[in-house]
């Protein structure tokens, strides 16, 4: 069947966006809003971001005069009545898609596809009061719609056997990547998303590292495009609080119950960007970003620096780093230093190797999580003028720091590894395929690359350490490596050779 007319109800953030997807791929819009004030409103997103894109030379003037001429503001639902297709965009609330279908229902052919562009309600219900459960899809669009190419299209118990692919062709000729999977809460991006980011919010909350420091890790030790609190501050406190809330409900356990802290910066209307603070404060225009800079500032580099290490070839590079700095190097603790460093691996812990030099205070773990990116690692018994001695060697040798306590994973890990263990455990129930993991976050959440991308990179058998080793350290089940992680990292077989 040949989509050439579709109708967007409800013209917000996303609408106003779907609608203009729809448009510049040739498809006419029949754009209908609860009255003429939005109406008016969603117009204006729509235009404003052709206009955008005109002033980028991303389009021409008969371009955009072509793509505004598609869409045909509806003066009621009636308006929808031929089209092949009708998506609702409302508020994420069962009762206002519920009567939104009935609308649909009663003024669309009985042939016209029926689409939800719900992140969290469940496509199923949705569709059971549908009078034609058959033509009920998701077809969950990422924010902005026009930048990101990912569509799930998920199908119900219910859906007709054609419908998925029908929808995914759609999507295709939308120039969207399509995903296709069955309903399920949070479907593939938000239900791995959604724990990532709670697991954040609790190691902020437990006073395990900064909130700059969080970020700074996934952006510079993971490579994300954005860190996890900054992100959640773009969400929507509140709309990730009732992601997690669907979550839970769906699956249970300790990844997707809320982080405390979470629940009462929603409460207290602190939802981030859009009300002005949220996990960072934005009131001032810019973000706050602590005073971290100016306390580092005030430690200077060591000149004289004990080291020790493992024998790893990353201490042997640090030391020649340290070195060529002009500071002076001396691998013995007995020796006086300003400074002793254990240059640490990723699965070892640095407390035993301080307390064996003799001067547990002033020794502190460096692990180099990145080539940029180095963790100070400060054991209990750390000073921490020491650790900032440490962060300033660090700095002057190029390198960003974060600051971690001496715990499994430190902190790149222990943002990490959860997060692949959630994606392994996705595959493994047949939810969805490993390229479907990675395509959903790469396109849908901007990852450069998927989860099972970089599970590769680090090897399944490291993984599977790393989360033994989390599990171990903290009695957590949320850290159990799954059971298909512990056969390919037996067989050493990667994820997605
Ligand atoms: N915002 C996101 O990042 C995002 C991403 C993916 C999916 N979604 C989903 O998209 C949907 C819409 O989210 P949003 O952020 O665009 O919300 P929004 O509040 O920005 O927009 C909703 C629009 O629906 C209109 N509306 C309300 N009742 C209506 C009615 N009876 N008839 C016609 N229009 C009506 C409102 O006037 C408003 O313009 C939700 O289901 C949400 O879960 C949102």
């Amino acid at each position: 069947m040949e989509i050439r007319e579709v109708a967007v109800v409800g013209l917000g953030t996303m609408g106003a966006g779907i609608a203009e997807v729809f448009a510049r791929a040739g498809i006419g819009v029949v754009a209908i809003e609860v009255d003429a004030a939005a109406l008016g409103h969603g117009l204006g997103i729509l235009e404003g971001s052709l206009a955008k894109a005109v002033s980028r030379g991303k389009l021409t003037d008969a371009q955009q005069a072509e793509i505004w001429g598609r869409i045909r503001p509806a003066a009621s639902f009636s308006d929808a009545a031929r089209v092949d297709l009708a998506i609702e965009v409302v508020p994420e609330r069962m009762e206002i898609k519920r009567q939104i279908f009935g609308e649909l229902d009663r003024v669309c052919s009985p042939e016209a596809i029926l689409a939800t562009n719900t992140s969290s309600l469940s496509v199923t219900a949705i569709a059971a009061a549908s009078k034609h459960p058959g033509r009920v899809i998701g077809m969950h669009f990422f924010n902005p719609a026009p930048v990101m190419r990912l569509v799930e299209v998920v199908s119900t118990v219910l859906s007709g056997s054609a419908l998925p692919g029908q929808v995914a062709d759609l999507a295709r000729r939308l120039g969207k990547t399509p995903v296709q999977v069955s309903d399920r809460a949070g479907f593939v991006a938000n239900a791995l998303l959604l724990p990532y980011l709670n697991h954040a919010v609790k190691l902020l909350e437990a006073g395990y590292a900064s909130r700059e420091d969080i970020d700074t890790a996934a952006t510079d030790g993971i490579g994300l495009p954005m860190g996890p609190l900054a992100l959640l501050d773009l969400i929507g406190l509140d709309t990730a609080l009732s992601i997690l809330q669907v979550l839970q409900a769906e699956f249970g356990g300790p990844r997707y119950t809320p982080a405390p802290l979470l629940r009462r910066l929603a409460d207290a209307g602190r939802t981030g960007r859009k009300a002005g603070c949220g996990l960072y404060d934005y009131a001032s225009g810019a973000r706050d970003d602590g005073d971290k800079a100016g306390n580092e500032a005030a430690s200077s580099s060591p000149s004289t620096v004990t080291l020790i290490g493992s024998g790893r070839a990353a201490e042997a590079e640090f030391a020649s780093e340290v070195a060529a700095a002009g500071i002076n190097v001396t691998r013995n603790p007995a020796h006086p230093s300003d400074l002793i460093v254990i240059v640490a691996g990723p699965d070892e812990q640095v407390l035993s190797a301080a307390i064996a030099t003799g001067r547990p205070h002033e020794a502190v773990g460096l692990h180099m999580a990145a080539p940029g990116l180095a963790e100070v690692v400060s054991t209990y018994m750390t000073d921490p003028p020491y650790a900032a001695a440490a962060a300033a060697l660090a700095e002057r040798l190029g390198k960003k720091t974060v600051h971690t306590p001496d715990r499994p994973g430190f902190l790149v890990g222990a943002l990490l590894y959860p997060h692949l263990g959630d994606a392994v455990r996705m595959v493994q129930d047949g939810y969805a395929s490993v390229a479907d993991v990675d395509t959903a976050m790469t396109l849908g959440c901007g990852y450069p690359q998927g989860p099972f991308q970089l599970l590769d990179k680090a090897g399944p058998a490291a993984v599977l350490d790393r989360l033994r080793g989390m599990q171990a350290g903290y009695g957590d089940p949320a850290f159990a490596p799954p059971p298909l992680l512990a056969e390919h990292a037996a067989t050493g077989i990667g994820f997605t050779g």
